[in-house]
């Protein structure tokens, strides 16, 4: 989908109710990933709120995205049982090989980093999520392989 169209569809489906603006941001967020600035100004004039007040709304809530998503998400698990299981030193190796910290997108490799606290799989850990799966037994081998696919 692009920009415009997921605008049109989130707008042929909302833009009629009362308080219309949150549910089209979800919508252009579910549609796309994020909500790309150049469909602010014509949502603005389709609705008939500032451009101001769409960007207020879109940044007081934390769930709406500005950018597209990291093509990988990767949260490491930080709990305990995984500590117990070498995870800081692979997390260490994941935050420099990405050059970022948690809660942050690498510069140089198209991944987003997240701290996790217990996945539930304590007994074969040090254990990750990788775009929403989960992972036992994380070694820096397979941090390595993940940022090679989404390249440099
Ligand atoms: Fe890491 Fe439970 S402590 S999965």
């Amino acid at each position: 989908s692009t920009p415009a169209h997921a605008l049109a569809t989130a707008l042929a489906e909302h833009a009629h109710k009362e308080g219309s603006l949150l549910p089209i941001l979800h919508s252009i967020q579910d549609q796309l990933g994020y909500i790309p600035n150049e469909i602010i100004l014509p949502l603005s004039q389709a609705i008939h709120r500032s451009r101001a007040e769409i960007h207020g709304v879109i940044s007081f809530y934390a769930h709406f995205r500005t950018q597209p998503p990291a093509a990988l998400h990767l949260a490491l698990c930080r709990a305990e049982a995984c500590q117990a299981r070498g995870a800081n030193a692979l997390i260490a190796h994941a935050q420099e090989r990405l050059g970022c910290d948690f809660h942050q997108r690498s510069q140089t490799h198209d991944v987003h980093l997240e701290p996790a606290y217990c996945l539930g799989l304590c007994a074969q850990g040090p254990a990750a999520m990788l775009n929403e799966q989960p992972v036992a037994h994380v070694t820096p081998h397979h941090i390595d392989e993940w940022l090679n696919q989404v390249g440099e």
